[in-house]
């Protein structure tokens, strides 16, 4: 009897193990025949305003910049244009668009079988897609030892194109939530899904937002996918830039501190005129957008902020306290700040006497 039982119990566990190794394999096989590793052999030739050519494909290194709008990014792309290595550009619109296209590809059961069944493989999805992306990162601007894309919804995609550009690299720019969404309704900046009128709805959609990237960033890793607070970017403008540096591998340049110097220069910040952002830009590093929200939330919504946006204390800003201690500025910071109040900062001439955005944040008609 005992022994049977024994018998019984080895053999269970032997089938158990047979089955586990069997599914082991049929995902090791999915993971394979899905791995975009090697099927792109997309090739962009860029020629620069000297004549060089530049080559990229899917193996050069490359950027992403991203996070919910109005948490810093174009900021964090124009301090990184300054840099004469690095070249980032206005944002695209169609990168995020063509990934969330490919998901609705992709994404239902049914229609992939029909596609696989017409030839239309993951594989070749993907390095469409690849081709497509690199086409347009690469040539939609000066060409750069360091290419960079900044269209703050593509960080909800941060997996995915970590596969396909398997030497990308990811910011991801994170904000006090009731600073991002004061500035999308105070500005006007329409986002698909956020309704304007309502604190508690865009923050409640900027809760489902930035917590989607911030599983995406972890997904990636640290060694390429870096949380950047927006904050801490105003507050300590160079050592957070230092950590972005090293993080990309790219030599320390001073520049990066004066982007504001390098707006419409060759090799530096180049500026859509009727972006969002650019009138903020153009100013140097300052402290004006930090704390503008006080005051403006409902508080019907304050009193009920931590159940609203679980992700403002996950990501450090205490929701009971309006404003929180973000900390203390460098000097720097607070004398650029004194500058742009007096009104003390250049308007570059290349966006001087052309459509510009107005202080309300509303776009002159052409
Ligand atoms: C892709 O570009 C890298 C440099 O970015 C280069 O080293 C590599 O040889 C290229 N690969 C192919 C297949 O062209
Ligand atoms: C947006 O929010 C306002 C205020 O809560 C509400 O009256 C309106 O119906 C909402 N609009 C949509 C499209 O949900
Ligand atoms: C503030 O900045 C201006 C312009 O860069 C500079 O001339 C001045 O010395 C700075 N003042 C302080 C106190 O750093
Ligand atoms: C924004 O400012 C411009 C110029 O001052 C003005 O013409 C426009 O009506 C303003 N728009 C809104 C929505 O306040």
């Amino acid at each position: 009897m005992r022994v049977s039982l024994r018998r019984g119990a080895s053999t269970l566990l032997w089938v158990l193990l047979v089955v586990l190794l069997i599914r082991a394999l049929q995902w090791l096989h999915s993971c394979a025949s899905r791995s975009p590793w090697g099927v792109s052999s997309a090739y962009v030739l860029v020629q620069d305003r000297h004549g060089r050519v530049h080559g990229y494909n899917r193996s050069s290194p490359l950027v992403f910049v991203g996070g919910v709008p109005r948490s810093g990014t174009t900021l964090m792309r124009a301090m990184l244009d300054a840099h004469p290595d690095i070249r980032c550009g206005e944002e695209t619109r169609i990168i995020p668009r063509l990934l969330g296209l490919r998901q609705s590809w992709t994404g239902d059961w049914a229609e992939r079988r029909r596609l696989e069944e017409a030839g239309v493989t993951q594989q070749l999805l993907d390095s469409a897609v690849t081709a497509f992306l690199l086409e347009v990162i690469a040539r939609h601007g000066e060409p750069a030892p360091l290419l960079c894309n900044k269209d703050p919804f593509t960080l909800k995609s941060a997996v995915y194109l970590s596969q396909l550009f398997p030497n990308s690299k990811f910011i991801l720019m994170l904000r006090d939530g009731r600073a991002s969404v004061h500035s999308m309704i105070s500005r006007h900046v329409t986002i698909s899904g956020f309704n304007l009128s309502s604190y508690r709805d865009c923050l409640s959609k900027w809760n489902r937002a930035v917590q989607s990237m911030f599983q995406q960033c972890s997904q990636v890793g640290s060694a390429r996918c870096l949380e950047l607070h927006y904050e801490d970017l105003v507050l300590h403008p160079r050592a957070s830039l230092q950590r972005v540096l090293r993080f990309l591998d790219i030599r320390w340049h001073e520049g990066v501190l004066h982007h504001e110097e390098a707006i419409g220069q060759p090799g530096g910040v180049s500026l859509s005129r009727i972006e969002r952002s650019t009138d903020q830009v153009i100013k140097p590093v300052n402290l004006e957008a930090l704390t503008r929200w006080v005051g403006h939330i409902p508080d019907d919504v304050l009193a009920d902020m931590k159940n609203i946006a679980p992700m403002l204390s996950r990501l450090g800003y205490d929701p009971n306290a309006n404003p929180p201690n973000y900390g203390q500025p460098d000097a720097v910071v607070i004398n650029n700040t004194d500058r742009v109040l007096k009104g003390d900062f250049k308007i570059p001439s290349s966006l001087k006497g052309q459509p510009q955005v107005h202080s309300n944040g509303t776009v002159p008609k052409q």
